[in-house]
């Protein structure tokens, strides 16, 4: 099997396409929302029906008003209007998967190979194939497998979360996961592992000795030289007493945890950190941290599959 034939026309209209995203991306730093647009049209896909997947049905109302497309409207009008309507040649489907594909290349990130000529489809799958932020790695494994794709693709994929952020308007969750969230790059596996303290506690009163100009210098110096107060060496035991490393063992080590706790307000979903605590995909969260190019490439990879769900030959 072959992937389906374009003819000369509708490549000329996909390089166009391409150029075109590029400047509506640039100009409305909308990089994100589309590879979000992307991703929701592919993931639905069910390998055992051979239904959902990259075909333009989001751009269905009954689809798009499913409760994880939530934001996602703006997107599809972008690439209505900018788009479509210039070039109105080119199917819904093939436009989503450019878009994701512009906007991972256009933030810095791996260049993906594009293959067009997916089909358009008027049928929406029900509500539900799209993972729940809320759940661990069952959860996602249940969803990733469904569509066909390994543990070491939901870890590559998951790294999608270096652009963007969460809106509470849409989703409940507030917030980027990385510093730099229109740059596509290794952070968020970079953050994710920074911000893993191994199950201790941190009390809204401990964070706050972060926050307070008053009090954080005094939480720095600390962290850096083992001098003690008397009062930080009780709150310190008692605080590291339910999930100690050494809690018997009287040192610093209570601002030290706390400094390094620290991500500045970053994002993690309970399903961001299910890719710590899961034997199956840890160790690729440690090597997407370590080396930015194996992320890349296992991205580039990972995302052209994730396009061509149900389109490439099987
Ligand atoms: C945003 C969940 C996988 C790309 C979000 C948001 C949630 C979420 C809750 C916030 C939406 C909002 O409030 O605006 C998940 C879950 C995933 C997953 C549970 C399971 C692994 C992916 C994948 C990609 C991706 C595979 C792409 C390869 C994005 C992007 C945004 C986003 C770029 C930011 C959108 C913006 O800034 O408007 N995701 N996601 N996500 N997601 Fe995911």
């Amino acid at each position: 099997m072959a992937f389906p034939v374009v003819d000369a026309d509708y490549l000329k209209e996909i390089d166009k396409a391409r150029r075109d995203l590029r400047a509506l991306i640039a100009y409305k730093n909308c990089a994100p929302i589309m590879l979000r647009l992307a991703w929701h049209d592919a993931g639905t896909y069910d390998k055992s029906t051979k239904t959902g997947g990259p075909n333009g049905s989001i751009r269905n109302d009954e689809e798009l008003a499913h409760g994880a497309n939530s934001g996602l409207k703006i997107a599809l009008s972008f690439c209505g209007q900018e788009v479509k309507a210039k070039r109105p040649k080119i199917t819904y489907a093939d436009l989503f998967q450019l878009a994701g594909v512009v906007a991972v290349e256009v933030t810095g990130g791996p260049t993906i190979d594009f293959v067009p000529g997916r089909k358009d489809s008027k049928v929406s799958p029900k509500e539900g194939r799209l993972p729940d932020a809320k759940q661990g790695s069952p959860h996602l494994k249940d969803v990733f497998y469904r569509m066909g794709l390994s543990d070491k693709e939901i870890v590559a994929l998951s790294g999608g979360h270096t652009l963007g952020r969460a809106h509470p308007e849409r989703s409940g969750f507030d917030g980027p996961w990385t510093k730099e969230p229109l740059k596509f790059d290794n952070s968020y596996f970079v953050e994710l592992l920074k911000g893993e303290t191994e199950g201790l506690l941190k009390l809204p009163t401990d964070n706050a000795l972060l926050d307070d100009p008053a009090f954080r210098p005094f939480v720095e110096l600390y962290a850096k030289v083992a001098i003690l107060w008397e009062g930080h060496i009780q709150r310190g035991q008692a605080s590291m007493a339910l999930g100690p490393r050494k809690p018997l063992k009287f040192d610093n080590s209570y601002f030290v945890e706390l400094l390094k706790g620290e991500t500045e307000g970053l994002l993690k979903l309970p399903t961001d950190n299910a890719l710590l605590d899961d034997p199956a995909f840890r160790p690729f969260v440690e090597l997407y941290a370590k080396d930015e190019d194996a992320f890349f490439k296992d991205y580039a990879a990972a995302h052209k599959r994730l396009s061509e769900l149900g389109f490439t030959p099987a």
